[in-house]
Formats: C-alpha cells, structure tokens, sequence
C-alpha cells in the first residue's frame, strides 16, 4: 500500500537547448559574490566557461572561482573548497558540470559556515545541518547523477577508505537547474555510457523493493522503457538530441524522489559500488553495471514476482510456457544483452579491484534492509567473486 508522504521539489528546472540563456534571470535575484566550480577544465574546452563568465560580468557578479572538482570529489577538496567559500563570504555557488561537480557544490554549501568537521558531522554521523547553507544553482553537463535536482553529495575519503553519500533535505537541493542536451554532446563516450547505467541503476535501486501495488513501478517501468529504447540509439549516434534529451529528462526523473515516495526502496548496488569507487576511483556508472548482475541473480529468487514482472514490462519477455522462474531469469538476460550491446564494463577486475580488496571491499559496503534479501557481508563477498 502506498506509505503516506509529504513531497516538496524546490529545483526549478530550465530544460532544452539554449536554456543557458535563463541563467541571466537567475542570477539576478542571488547575492553579488559567487563561487564558481567546475572540474577538471571540460568546460573550458567546450567553450562553456566563457559564456558563464560573460553572464556573470554583464550581472555584475564578484566571481570567485573553485577548479579542478575530481570525478569522485575528496574529503581533502571539500575543506579546502568550505573554507574558500567561507573567507570569501561567499552569497552563491554556481557549480557547473556534471554529478561530482554538484554533489561537491552542495557539500561545500553546508560546509563552508558548520561549526564543526564537515565529513565527520554529514557523513559518519549523517548529522542535519544547523548552520547557515549558502545557495547552490547548477548548470549541468553530464547526465546520470541526478545531482541537479536532489539532495545528495557523495563524497570519498581515501584515506579512510570509505566512499559516502548524504541526502541532505530540500534546503540544500539546488535552487535551479539548467539543463541543456546539447551540453552533453561533448562527454567522452565512456561517461555518457557510465551516465545511461547509474540512471537504470537508480532505477531498479527503487523498483525492486517491496511486493505491493504501487504507481511509481508502473512510472519506473515507463522510464525504463525509454531510457532502453533511447540508449540504444544514443550509443550509435551519440548527437541524437531526440534520444540525449529523452535520457537527460529520464535521469532527472530517475532521482528527483519523486518515485520513491510512498514505497520502499534497495539502494544496495550503490552501497557495493560506492566501496568499490572508495577502493578504486573507479567511474560511478561502471562500479554498478560490474556488480548488477551478480547482485539481482544473487537476490532474484526473494523478489520472484518484481523479477518476472520486470521480464515482461520492461523487456517484453513472453512468459508462454516459462516458469516464474524461467520468466525472471530471461529478463535479466536481456538486461545482460542490452548492456553488452552498449559496451559497459561487465565485471570489476576490469576496474582495478584486486581479491585482496574483497574483504575490505565487503566491509565499506553499508548492508541495507529495503531489498528482497539483506546481505551479509560474506554475501557481499560472494557477489564480488561472481563479479570478477
Ligand atoms: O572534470 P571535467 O573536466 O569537467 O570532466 C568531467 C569528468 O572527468 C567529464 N565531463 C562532464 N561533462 C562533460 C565532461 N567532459 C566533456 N564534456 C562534458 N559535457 O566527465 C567526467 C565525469 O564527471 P562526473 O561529474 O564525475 O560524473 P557524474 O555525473 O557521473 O558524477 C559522479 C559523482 O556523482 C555521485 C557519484 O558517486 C560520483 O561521486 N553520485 C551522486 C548522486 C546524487 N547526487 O544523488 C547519486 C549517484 O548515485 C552518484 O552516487
Ligand atoms: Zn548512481
């Protein structure tokens, strides 16, 4: 049965192409002094910085500039970032580019006035925060994360070896969005691939939890739907806008908690994959698609109905003269086939995870209960030989 909820997005979104030009009428109802951040000089390349520092100029903004954000932002970079925002007194942070860059701009937004340590208060003892948040506004140009219209930051600490997300409330989500498809063209064909995995993931993170009859299933179906058939035509013509925009607003859809309200959730491959990225700084997207299907094979005879489900609404599976079983299992090998056909990365030895990592792999994985099947971690062991 539907769970009672109280819902509120505060992102207002610009979607399509040329929605940088709503940046101007964003600008002018935040403070003078804005940070901004950006990674490791993509923007650069493509030209976008210069137009952002235009807006910026010609709305009269102090610029005060935050570079060389890193895929999988650090502890070390979040205090160095906190304390930037901070001397600058800083009214705004613009973060521009894709998930790390986001989830980076919200830690520091939180961090930058905290009394206390950041990592230790948000995430080792996922404290709320008590101090003042300074405003965030993202212009993105990676799709996956979601990052532009929640509240999660995950950071990773490599000394502790502990990777970490904390979704923080409506108070830290990004004021707005911008969100142009034609930005994303430029992504290196192994981010965009990695982006269409963490969206399925985030996905089937909520579907498949829970046996009652709910909206959000049939709605994940229709995302899933059509993130498959626009992959698909993405991966071979990458400047697709039809396809890149559908799998934009898709990625947006999959994590805005809209279809999480109400109903369980799972959330355990992103708990194996943020250990595997703590280990290895390996790409978010291929931490998940590496353990996936270990993961719902292992799990898919405690979830039997979802999984057959999933076979039939999702990929057309006919169940004539199949087992439930039967049913279940094809669906997820055409889920193998579609990832195959789209060149993900099938196993983690290919992302530099060693068997000497598996028991400390094991023991940075949080074990969640949402799922069909609570893991153990010599379950999260055994998922990670069948990953290999
Ligand atoms: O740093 P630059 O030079 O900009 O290059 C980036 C980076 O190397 C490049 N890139 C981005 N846009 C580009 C581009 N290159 C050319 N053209 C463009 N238009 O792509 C690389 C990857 O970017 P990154 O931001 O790291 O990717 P993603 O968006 O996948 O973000 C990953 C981070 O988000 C977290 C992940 O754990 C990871 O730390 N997540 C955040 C979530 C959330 N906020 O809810 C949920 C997710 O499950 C995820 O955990
Ligand atoms: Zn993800």
């Amino acid at each position: 049965m539907l769970g009672n909820f109280t819902y509120c997005n505060p992102t207002r979104l610009h979607f399509g192409k040329d929605s940088l030009d709503q940046l101007k009428t964003e600008l002018a109802n935040v403070g003078e002094r804005v940070m901004l951040v950006y990674g490791g000089g993509s923007i650069k390349k493509t030209g976008l910085y210069d137009k952002i520092i235009a807006i910026l100029k010609e709305c009269g903004k102090k610029v005060f500039e935050d570079a060389g954000v890193m895929p999988n932002p650090t502890v070390e970079k979040l205090y160095e970032g906190a304390a930037a925002a901070r001397e600058n007194n800083v009214d705004f942070i613009l973060a521009v580019g894709g998930g790390s860059v986001c989830d980076y701009s919200k830690a520091v937004s939180v961090s930058a006035h905290c009394e206390s340590d950041p990592w230790e208060k948000y995430y080792l003892k996922m404290e709320e925060p008590t101090c003042r948040i300074i405003p965030v506004g993202c212009i993105l140009t990676m799709v996956g994360t979601g990052s532009e219209m929640n509240g999660g930051a995950v950071i990773t600490n490599h000394k502790t070896k502990l990777k970490i997300g904390h979704v923080f409330g409506t108070e830290v989500y990004p004021k707005f969005a911008v969100l142009d498809p034609v930005l994303t063209f430029t992504l290196p064909e192994y981010q965009m691939k990695a982006g269409f995995f963490d969206i399925m993931s985030h996905i089937m993170e909520q579907y498949f939890s829970g046996t009652d009859d709910n909206t959000s299933d049939y709605v994940m179906e229709g995302l899933m739907r059509s993130l498959i058939h626009s992959s698909r035509i993405a991966v071979k013509e990458p400047r697709d806008y039809e396809a890149r925009s559908n799998i934009m607003w898709t990625a947006t859809w999959a994590l805005n908690t809209m279809v999480a309200m109400g109903k369980s959730t799972d959330w355990e491959v992103h708990m194996i994959g943020q250990s595997i990225g703590a280990y290895t700084d390996a790409t978010h997207g291929m931490t998940l698609s590496a353990v996936s299907l270990a993961y719902y094979r292992y799990i898919m005879n405690d979830g039997l109905d979802k999984f057959a489900r999933f076979a039939e609404n999702v990929w057309n599976v006919d169940p004539a003269g199949k087992t439930k079983a039967e049913l279940a299992g094809a669906g997820l090998d055409e889920m193998e086939k579609w990832m195959r056909e789209l060149g993900l990365v099938m196993n983690i030895t290919e992302l530099g995870v060693k068997e000497e990592m598996f028991d400390g792999i094991a023991e940075g994985t949080f074990l969640l209960d949402g799922g069909y099947r609570k893991l153990t971690k010599a379950a999260v062991i055994e998922i990670l030989r069948q990953s290999r």
